[in-house]
């Protein structure tokens, strides 16, 4: 854990006990290795292979935005990238946030308040989860994908608002909620609905806009990220003017925070572009998708849900450590998945393809796993 032999400041010794009680429950983490370029990797968000393509800067760009937007930081490359995310979904406005991360934490706690309740899926994100919790408002926390769990929550007296919050494509499950029956159960109790999208958009529904666009749904709150299937990093808040602009006075992680680089603005903007102009690259994530599931159940794996994620349960955290390391040292780096990030005794192993996995990638995987996890 101490890496330069000096004594750790009295004030903060306890937290070597607290290291090595998460090194006995097997669940310390370590800084990982970086990862050599074009190395081989089935553990990424990026969907689209877009990652890997240089930044598209233009020569004279600004680098930073030096200031919040609110402030001084406003560049025209943070415009152009949200009426280009706008526009692609169909919405009135879209707002900028520096991650995923601060766009779910900002905008779920910048909407609910006290009196109000929150009906938030048992497996929603951190980011979200942390939103629910900043609010103050009271959070029924229902089980996965629960609808009738839902109507129940949503169905109680409440002195506030409704809110029910979902990801649309579970990231860590790869599962999905009947958005239909979220949005006809939102309806009918004046609820407002906030689906994150992070691990659809790019490749799922119609050109890549998500499972919401498939459903035919219109959230009300619709939230996406660009560090996964664009490439970069950052995220977005897309729906009406009014909660845009509630947003931009609001939201705290975008109000007290610097704007987005405006260089990485402009680049992702132009994965955006490429995402839509290159489907070739969405439909390769979903053939490889079809394909690894594929073989993976012709050997005997049972693998739940659908889509580009593919989870592979361990179950004990020592298990899921155990096979990580054996496929990373068989050229296969793969992440061990424990809690937090999961529920206890659900640790695994989770698998993404992207458009640039070949056949032969995959059967290398598949022949690996194999060999690495017990049938
Ligand atoms: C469902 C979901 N939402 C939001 C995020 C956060 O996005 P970002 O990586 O842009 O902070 C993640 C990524 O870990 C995620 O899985």
């Amino acid at each position: 854990v101490k890496h330069s032999g000096l004594p750790t400041p009295p004030a903060l010794a306890h937290l070597e006990d607290r290291l090595e009680q998460l090194r006995t429950e097997g669940l310390l983490r370590h800084r990982a290795v970086p990862l050599e370029a074009g190395a081989l990797s089935f553990c990424s968000n990026d969907y689209l292979g877009l990652a890997s393509e240089p930044l598209a800067v233009p020569a004279s760009g600004p680098s930073g935005a030096g200031a919040s937007r609110l402030v001084c930081g406003e560049r025209v490359e943070h415009r152009k990238l949200e009426l280009a995310l706008a526009n692609w979904l169909e919405t009135e406005d879209a707002l900028l946030f520096s991650s995923g991360y601060a766009a779910n934490f900002g905008t779920v706690a910048a909407l609910a308040s006290a009196d109000d309740r929150i009906v938030s899926d048992a497996l929603n994100h951190a980011s979200l989860i942390d939103g629910c919790r900043l609010s103050r408002a009271e959070v029924a926390v229902v089980p996965h994908l629960d609808l009738g769990a839902v109507a129940e929550a949503l169905a109680r007296p409440c002195a506030g608002r409704l809110w029910v919050v979902t990801e649309s494509y579970f990231g860590m499950d790869a599962d999905a909620p009947d958005l239909k029956a979220l949005r006809a159960l939102c309806d009918r109790f004046g609820a407002a609905l906030v689906v994150d999208e992070a691990h659809a958009l790019g490749v799922l529904g119609p050109e890549g806009r998500g499972l919401c666009a498939e459903a035919g749904v219109q959230p009300d709150v619709l939230i996406g990220t660009l560090g996964k299937s664009f490439g970069h990093s950052g995220a977005f808040v897309a729906g009406s003017q009014a909660l845009t602009t509630w947003l931009w006075n609001r939201a705290r992680p975008f109000v007290f925070s610097t704007g987005v680089s405006p260089a990485v603005a402009h680049s992702a903007t132009a994965a955006l572009g490429r995402a839509r102009a290159e489907p070739w690259r969405r439909a390769r994530v979903r053939a490889n998708a079809e394909a690894l599931r594929t073989l993976l159940g012709e050997a005997g794996f049972a693998i739940p849900g659908f889509g580009h994620i593919v989870p592979v349960l361990a179950g004990t955290p020592e298990r899921a450590v155990q096979w990580a390391s054996e496929l990373t040292r068989q050229g296969l780096p793969l992440h061990p998945i424990r809690p937090p990030t999961v529920p206890r005794g659900t640790s695994r192993l989770r698998l993404t393809v992207t458009a640039l996995h070949s056949e032969a990638d995959l059967s290398r995987l598949v022949g690996a796993l194999r060999r690495v996890v017990p049938a």
